[in-house]
């Protein structure tokens, strides 16, 4: 199955359902996760991945978020989702600037191709000084295994990162401020990361 499809028939109830994966993606990296994104409260922020918005009502305001997904009908909060792709910013968003391009556990849907279009998308719509923050799954460890596992399970193609990998195609967008934080699960094994680049 191709990616973000199996979503086309998941309902918001449905999709926000608690699982065994979204416990482990959730509850230990949100230590990390919630506090960054409560620094972006009130600020133009253009969430792409969205979802049903499980992080966006953090920083949700009047009017702030603009979305993306290749599932809108997940989304039921007051929010303009357009829909598409991850590597169709400009396309889809225009012209607009925002302080912050914000995609939780979307980045594994994307190709290494894809991922790199990903971010010279993200670096075009930021205002000089703003902010991609975005979760990337690890290459190692439980990473691997959550990639493998959605191939071999469930014929999900996912993909994980290493960090040089993430360096290399966030300097080829031209970020130069980077900061990529370990989102360990339990026992300090790598799930994932958190990638902040500043324009
Ligand atoms: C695992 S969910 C994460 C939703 C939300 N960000 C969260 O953390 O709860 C992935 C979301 O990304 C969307 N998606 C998958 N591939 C995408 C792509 N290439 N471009 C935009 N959205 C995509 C899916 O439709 C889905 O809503």
């Amino acid at each position: 199955m191709k990616n973000y499809e199996r979503y086309l028939k998941t309902t918001a109830e449905e999709y926000d359902k608690e699982t065994i994966m979204s416990f482990l993606c959730r509850r230990l990296p949100d230590r990390k996760i919630v506090p960054i994104l409560q620094e972006m409260g009130g600020k133009k922020v253009l969430d792409v991945g969205l979802g049903t918005g499980h992080y966006t009502r953090i920083f949700l305001t009047e009017n702030n978020v603009t979305g993306i997904d290749r599932n809108p009908h997940l989304c039921k909060l007051p929010v303009k989702v357009y829909q598409g792709g991850a590597t169709e910013i400009s396309r889809l968003a225009g012209a607009k600037k925002f302080d912050g391009v914000v995609s939780t556990w979307m980045t594994e849907y994307l190709s290494p191709d894809e991922l790199g279009i990903f971010f010279v998308e993200s670096k075009k719509a930021l205002k000089a000084g703003g902010k991609l923050i975005t979760t990337v799954i690890s290459g190692y460890g439980l990473g691997f295994m959550y990639v493998t596992m959605a191939k071999m399970l469930r014929g999900i193609d996912k993909y994980g990162y290493t960090k040089k990998e993430i360096t290399e195609k966030l300097r080829a967008a031209e970020f130069t401020e980077i900061k990529i934080i370990n989102l360990n699960s339990w026992v300090g094994i790598p799930l994932a990361y958190l990638v902040i680049a500043k324009n």
